[in-house]
Protein backbone atom coordinates (compact mmCIF):
# COMPACT_ATOMS: atom_id res chain seq x y z
CA UNK A 1 0.00 0.00 0.00
CA UNK A 2 1.41 3.19 -0.79
CA UNK A 3 0.14 6.01 1.66
CA UNK A 4 0.37 9.74 0.30
CA UNK A 5 -0.03 13.19 2.18
CA UNK A 6 -1.23 16.22 0.46
CA UNK A 7 -2.71 19.57 1.61
CA UNK A 8 -1.52 23.15 0.89
CA UNK A 9 1.78 24.52 1.88
CA UNK A 10 2.59 24.79 5.43
CA UNK A 11 0.30 22.12 6.61
CA UNK A 12 2.64 19.62 8.30
CA UNK A 13 2.91 17.03 5.51
CA UNK A 14 6.21 15.89 5.49
CA UNK A 15 6.28 15.72 9.06
CA UNK A 16 3.05 14.11 9.48
CA UNK A 17 4.46 11.82 6.74
CA UNK A 18 7.53 10.81 8.81
CA UNK A 19 6.19 10.07 12.12
CA UNK A 20 3.98 7.82 10.29
CA UNK A 21 6.26 6.08 8.33
CA UNK A 22 7.99 5.44 11.75
CA UNK A 23 4.70 4.17 13.63
CA UNK A 24 4.13 2.14 10.19
CA UNK A 25 7.97 0.67 10.00
CA UNK A 26 8.45 1.65 6.29
CA UNK A 27 10.04 3.92 4.13
CA UNK A 28 9.20 7.50 3.64
CA UNK A 29 9.80 10.01 0.69
CA UNK A 30 8.93 13.41 0.18
CA UNK A 31 8.47 14.40 -3.52
CA UNK A 32 10.17 17.44 -3.11
CA UNK A 33 13.09 16.23 -1.82
CA UNK A 34 13.13 13.57 -4.06
CA UNK A 35 13.09 15.97 -7.44
CA UNK A 36 15.95 17.86 -5.19
CA UNK A 37 17.92 14.98 -4.94
CA UNK A 38 17.48 13.79 -8.81
CA UNK A 39 17.95 16.99 -9.89
CA UNK A 40 20.87 18.64 -7.90
CA UNK A 41 18.97 21.39 -7.26
CA UNK A 42 16.90 23.06 -4.48
CA UNK A 43 13.23 23.68 -5.35
CA UNK A 44 14.02 27.69 -5.19
CA UNK A 45 16.79 27.28 -7.83
CA UNK A 46 14.85 25.09 -9.73
CA UNK A 47 11.78 27.51 -9.86
CA UNK A 48 14.31 30.98 -10.52
CA UNK A 49 16.49 29.06 -12.88
CA UNK A 50 13.84 27.05 -14.78
CA UNK A 51 10.60 28.45 -14.05
CA UNK A 52 6.88 26.81 -12.20
CA UNK A 53 5.78 24.70 -15.68
CA UNK A 54 9.11 23.00 -15.68
CA UNK A 55 9.16 22.35 -11.85
CA UNK A 56 5.33 20.62 -12.36
CA UNK A 57 6.90 18.69 -15.57
CA UNK A 58 9.44 16.85 -12.94
CA UNK A 59 6.52 16.59 -10.02
CA UNK A 60 4.69 14.41 -12.66
CA UNK A 61 7.56 12.53 -13.68
CA UNK A 62 9.36 12.06 -10.13
CA UNK A 63 5.81 11.01 -8.99
CA UNK A 64 5.22 8.58 -11.39
CA UNK A 65 8.91 7.11 -11.35
CA UNK A 66 8.68 6.55 -6.89
CA UNK A 67 4.65 5.11 -7.55
CA UNK A 68 5.69 3.04 -10.52
CA UNK A 69 8.71 2.04 -8.85
CA UNK A 70 8.02 0.73 -5.36
CA UNK A 71 8.04 -2.20 -4.29
CA UNK A 72 7.78 -1.88 -0.79
CA UNK A 73 4.58 -3.73 1.17
CA UNK A 74 3.80 -0.04 2.52
CA UNK A 75 5.44 3.57 1.48
CA UNK A 76 4.20 6.58 2.54
CA UNK A 77 5.00 9.74 -0.15
CA UNK A 78 4.53 13.47 1.12
CA UNK A 79 3.89 15.72 -1.81
CA UNK A 80 4.23 19.37 -2.71
CA UNK A 81 1.22 21.55 -1.99
CA UNK A 82 0.65 21.95 -5.89
CA UNK A 83 1.23 18.56 -7.31
CA UNK A 84 -2.66 17.84 -7.30
CA UNK A 85 -2.92 20.57 -9.89
CA UNK A 86 -2.20 17.97 -12.37
CA UNK A 87 -4.75 15.97 -13.34
CA UNK A 88 -2.44 13.06 -14.69
CA UNK A 89 -1.20 13.30 -11.04
CA UNK A 90 -4.69 13.14 -9.42
CA UNK A 91 -5.46 10.11 -11.63
CA UNK A 92 -2.31 8.26 -10.22
CA UNK A 93 -2.60 9.52 -6.68
CA UNK A 94 -6.54 8.02 -6.66
CA UNK A 95 -5.57 4.96 -8.69
CA UNK A 96 -2.38 3.52 -6.87
CA UNK A 97 -2.52 5.44 -3.02
CA UNK A 98 -4.69 5.73 -0.13
CA UNK A 99 -4.43 9.49 -0.52
CA UNK A 100 -4.59 11.70 3.38
CA UNK A 101 -5.70 14.96 2.63
CA UNK A 102 -4.75 17.20 5.77
CA UNK A 103 -7.15 20.14 5.76
CA UNK A 104 -6.29 23.67 7.25
CA UNK A 105 -8.27 26.58 7.51
CA UNK A 106 -6.83 29.93 5.38
CA UNK A 107 -5.94 31.11 9.08
CA UNK A 108 -3.75 28.47 10.24
CA UNK A 109 -2.78 27.93 6.85
CA UNK A 110 -1.52 31.68 6.71
CA UNK A 111 -0.15 32.19 10.35
CA UNK A 112 2.02 29.14 9.39
CA UNK A 113 3.40 30.61 6.16
CA UNK A 114 4.27 34.29 8.02
CA UNK A 115 6.68 31.97 9.60
CA UNK A 116 7.70 29.77 6.71
CA UNK A 117 7.40 31.48 3.56
CA UNK A 118 11.47 31.83 2.78
CA UNK A 119 12.33 28.20 1.56
CA UNK A 120 8.75 28.74 -1.09
CA UNK A 121 9.24 30.51 -4.25
CA UNK A 122 5.44 31.02 -4.47
CA UNK A 123 4.72 32.85 -1.73
CA UNK A 124 8.40 33.77 -0.10
CA UNK A 125 8.21 37.46 -2.32
CA UNK A 126 4.81 38.54 -0.66
CA UNK A 127 4.63 40.85 1.81
CA UNK A 128 2.10 39.51 4.95
CA UNK A 129 -0.73 41.64 3.94
CA UNK A 130 -0.58 40.14 0.32
CA UNK A 131 0.24 36.63 1.21
CA UNK A 132 -3.47 36.41 3.05
CA UNK A 133 -4.93 37.51 -0.46
CA UNK A 134 -2.42 35.28 -2.48
CA UNK A 135 -3.28 31.68 0.21
CA UNK A 136 -6.90 32.70 -0.48
CA UNK A 137 -6.80 32.60 -4.11
CA UNK A 138 -4.61 29.68 -4.59
CA UNK A 139 -6.10 27.46 -1.86
CA UNK A 140 -8.90 28.35 -3.79
CA UNK A 141 -7.69 26.85 -6.92
CA UNK A 142 -6.20 23.70 -5.60
CA UNK A 143 -9.14 22.41 -3.34
CA UNK A 144 -11.39 20.75 -5.16
CA UNK A 145 -8.01 18.69 -6.60
CA UNK A 146 -7.15 17.95 -2.75
CA UNK A 147 -10.88 16.40 -2.13
CA UNK A 148 -11.08 14.44 -5.44
CA UNK A 149 -8.63 12.49 -4.26
CA UNK A 150 -8.55 12.18 -0.60
CA UNK A 151 -9.69 8.86 0.78
CA UNK A 152 -9.50 10.24 4.40
CA UNK A 153 -9.66 14.04 5.18
CA UNK A 154 -8.25 15.43 8.35
CA UNK A 155 -8.51 18.62 9.68
CA UNK A 156 -5.23 20.01 11.50
CA UNK A 157 -6.61 23.04 12.78
CA UNK A 158 -5.93 23.37 16.81
CA UNK A 159 -4.58 19.62 16.82
CA UNK A 160 -1.20 18.81 17.28
CA UNK A 161 0.63 15.57 15.63
CA UNK A 162 -0.24 13.18 18.01
CA UNK A 163 -3.56 13.74 17.87
CA UNK A 164 -3.40 14.08 13.93
CA UNK A 165 -1.20 10.83 13.96
CA UNK A 166 -3.94 8.47 16.24
CA UNK A 167 -6.51 9.70 13.93
CA UNK A 168 -5.35 8.71 11.14
CA UNK A 169 -3.80 5.30 12.55
CA UNK A 170 -7.36 4.57 13.50
CA UNK A 171 -8.97 5.14 9.78
CA UNK A 172 -6.38 3.22 7.76
C1 LIG B 1 4.40 24.19 -3.76
C2 LIG B 1 4.58 23.63 -2.51
C3 LIG B 1 5.90 23.25 -2.01
C4 LIG B 1 6.83 22.93 -3.20
C5 LIG B 1 6.88 24.07 -4.15
C6 LIG B 1 5.50 24.39 -4.73
C7 LIG B 1 3.03 24.59 -4.17
O1 LIG B 1 5.80 22.11 -1.16
O2 LIG B 1 6.42 21.76 -3.86
O3 LIG B 1 7.41 25.17 -3.47
O4 LIG B 1 2.79 24.82 -5.35
O5 LIG B 1 2.14 24.66 -3.27
P1 LIG B 1 5.15 22.18 0.33
O6 LIG B 1 3.68 22.05 0.17
O7 LIG B 1 5.76 21.00 1.02
O8 LIG B 1 5.57 23.48 0.91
Amino acid sequence: MIITLTGFMGVGKSTIASRLALYLYCRHKDLDLAIEEGEGATIDEIFSTRGEQEFRKLEEEYLEKLINGCCDKVFVLSLGGGALLSQKNRDLIKRRTFCIYLKASLETITERLVKAKKTRPLVKEKSDSELRLHIAQLFDQRKTGYESAADLTISVDNTNIREILSEIMSSI
